[in-house]
């Protein structure tokens, strides 16, 4: 059985990620420090290690144990966060990563697959958005994310290794659904607003609310990235994961609304200035994941939409 060290797998992304891999048959390691992440949601038979991707010597004791691949999804995911702290920012998402390359390269991990971000590509020329377009990014989240993803492939494109280390990065969209955090109001802004409805807060956008995003169920994200494990064809590649459909937030706060019986005229829905690096409109092509992975997305928003709530009215 083959051993994959799952780094942020206590996290929104991370933990559907570990189930899947359970599910078919693979021995899981999550590291991970629970600065977001929560314990409750590591799958029974995954083994659990506390730990900071900042702090080499608690890689080295996991890596020491032998893994056949690295999932690197622990990651600081705010960028308003980015804006407060970047140097939080720039330590978590860019030098964590490095350390994990430093652990891959001393203990010659063949494989090792990584969390991007859609925000790498700023306001985007072309829209929908190729993965060869040129990014540009407009918060300081997207360059440490931008960073950390050529890191890892310029250390997967090394000559001078005495490995092959396989590397694939997978810039996902806005991911929602199921254990993505109701009460944090720095990141995921579908969660945030059903956190809103449940404990009956106003809602709050920024800008006028026509800045569209591409929502990507988990469920689906989940599956691409357990797809492309062993996927030879996505060695060395960087690949979108989003839907190829957009909504505004106008839209997005309308079907939430209704979700849970109102309408804007029933509740209180305000309006505020832009904040530092928003991004217009994000929607992602999703041609290469359908052609490497044979990926398509299954999940519609209001299908998606419904299963949140669901988990989240069910006190979660
Ligand atoms: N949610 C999205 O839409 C989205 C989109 C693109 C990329 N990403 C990236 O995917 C990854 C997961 O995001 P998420 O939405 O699940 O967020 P999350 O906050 O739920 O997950 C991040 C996980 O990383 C852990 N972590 C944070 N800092 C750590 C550290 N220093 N050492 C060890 N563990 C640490 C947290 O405890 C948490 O479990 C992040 O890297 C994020 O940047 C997320």
């Amino acid at each position: 059985m083959k051993r994959i060290l799952v780094t942020g797998g206590a996290g929104f992304i991370g933990s559907h990620i570990v189930d899947l891999l359970v599910t078919r048959g693979y021995d899981v390691i999550v590291f991970d420090n629970e600065s977001t992440g929560k314990r409750e949601y590591v799958n029974d038979a995954a083994e659990f290690v506390h730990g900071d991707v900042g702090e080499a010597t608690e890689l080295s004791a996991v890596f020491a144990r032998g893994v056949d691949a690295v999932l690197h999804i622990a990651g600081q995911a705010s960028i308003r966060l980015s804006f407060a702290d970047p140097t939080e920012d720039l330590t978590v998402n860019t030098l964590g990563t490095i350390n994990i390359l430093q652990q891959c390269i001393a203990y010659r991990v063949p494989r090792l697959l990584f969390a991007s971000s859609m925000t790498i590509y700023g306001n985007a020329v072309i829209v929908p958005t190729p993965e060869d377009a040129a990014p540009a990014p407009v918060n300081y989240y997207a360059v440490t994310k931008y960073a950390a993803e050529r890191y890892v492939h310029i250390t997967a494109e090394r000559k001078d290794l005495d490995f092959t280390l396989n590397a694939t990065s997978l810039r996902m969209f806005n991911v929602y659904g199921e254990r993505q955090s109701l009460s944090n109001p720095y990141q995921g802004v579908l969660a945030i607003f059903v956190g809103n409805l449940i404990r009956g807060e106003p809602i709050n956008i920024h800008s006028d609310g026509e800045q569209s995003r591409d929502f990507v169920y988990i469920a689906d994200v989940a599956r691409a990235w357990v797809d492309a494990l062993e996927n030879p064809a996505t060695y060395g590649q960087v690949i979108n994961l989003g839907t190829g459909v957009d909504s505004s937030i106008n839209r997005l706060c309308d079907i939430v609304l209704k979700a849970f019986g109102h309408t804007r005229a029933s509740y209180s829905v305000n309006y505020h200035p832009a904040q530092p690096g928003d991004m217009r409109r994000s929607l992602a092509d999703i041609t290469r994941a359908k052609t490497l992975l044979n990926w398509q997305p299954t999940m519609a928003l209001d299908e998606g939409l419904a299963r949140t709530i669901a988990w989240a009215r069910g006190g979660q």
